[in-house]
């Protein structure tokens, strides 16, 4: 197979995923939980020192640590930054750790395009890559992105053998780089946490969950993205407040709904002629719905 099985391929640091990644809503809190994880299973050698030198010897649990793996699970709903978050992450581990890096895209599309029994062979693939390009100064970094379609729990009725052995693979993959020790390190994204293999989701060292954002988080967005716009504060939380799910029969306006849906056709409504006012936002969102949820 060629690689054309990677969706995509980004050197990193790269200046362009520091971007994206800083126009995140949340994305600070987020990256801290992860990175503190990630120390925990990059640096054992640390955490026992530490372990001895303030609990007097090494605990039990500085033991267990090691039980879990550089496996990072992004989940919830879509729109909510999943995708961009993980290569944003990767950018900021490469330069906390101050390492060059290398960043991966697993495309997941191959089941659509009939390829069912070459999904173990994709997994075997994207894992030798990684191995490949991690090195003493160089983190790799793996994205399985929408991994519903690899990652489903084995005991799902509909499966058949190859998907089973799919899922397999993973998880052997997954114990494999461990011995990496974050040289390479794996995200996982996907919509639906409860069809995710429990083998799977056991061995994250950390699961993050993305959401659809609250008023303050709306009222952000609208605040950032509006920036320069003369649109008042006073609007811009009537913005984030009818963008809500309290107007929008219980569900709310993802991140990306508001971004790449409702200001775009707001904007498109008034260019060339006109500046963009807070009452065609307003309108827009009220002639908009916002994207259904995922179950
Ligand atoms: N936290 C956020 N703050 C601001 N904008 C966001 C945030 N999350 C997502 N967006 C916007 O929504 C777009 C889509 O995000 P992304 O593709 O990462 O979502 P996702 O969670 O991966 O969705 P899906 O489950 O559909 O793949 C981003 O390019 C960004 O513009
Ligand atoms: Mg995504």
């Amino acid at each position: 197979m060629s690689t054309s099985i990677f969706d995509t391929i980004t050197e990193l640091p790269s200046e362009a995923a520091k971007e994206s990644a800083q126009s995140l809503i949340g994305f600070e809190d987020r990256f801290n939980r992860v990175f503190n994880n990630l120390k925990l299973l990059v640096d054992t050698e640390g955490i026992r020192s530490w372990s001895e030198k303030h609990h007097g010897k090494v605990m039990p649990i500085v033991n267990r640590l090691m039980d879990k793996y550089p496996l990072i699970i992004l989940e919830g709903d879509a729109g909510t930054g999943k995708t961009v978050s993980a290569l944003g992450m990767a950018d900021r581990i490469t330069r906390e750790l101050k390492k060059d890096g290398f960043f991966i895209k697993l495309s997941t599309r191959v089941r659509g395009e009939g390829l069912l029994g070459q999904m173990g062979n994709l997994v075997n693939e994207a894992f030798d890559k990684l191995k490949k390009e991690a090195g003493k100064s160089r983190i790799a970094f793996l994205l399985i992105d929408e991994a519903d379609a690899i990652a489903t729990t084995r005991s799902t009725l509909q499966m058949n053998q190859e998907e089973k052995s799919a899922v397999n693979t993973l998880i052997q993959k997954i114990d494999e780089i461990r011995e990496l020790k974050g040289r390479a390190i794996v995200f996982l994204s996907t919509n639906r946490l409860h069809f995710i293999d429990e083998a799977i989701v056991r061995r994250a060292g950390v699961i993050v969950r993305f959401d659809r954002p609250s008023l303050d988080e709306r009222y952000h967005l609208f605040k950032n993205d509006l920036e320069a716009s003369g649109i008042s504060d006073e609007d811009l939380k009537m913005l984030a407040d009818i963008s809500g799910p309290e107007h929008n029969n219980d569900l709310g306006f993802s991140f990306s709904d508001l971004r790449l849906r409702v200001l775009p056709e707001a904007i498109a409504k008034v260019y060339p002629d006109s500046p963009l006012t807070a009452s065609v936002i307003e309108e827009t969102i009220k002639q908009l719905t916002p994207s259904p949820k995922i179950k």
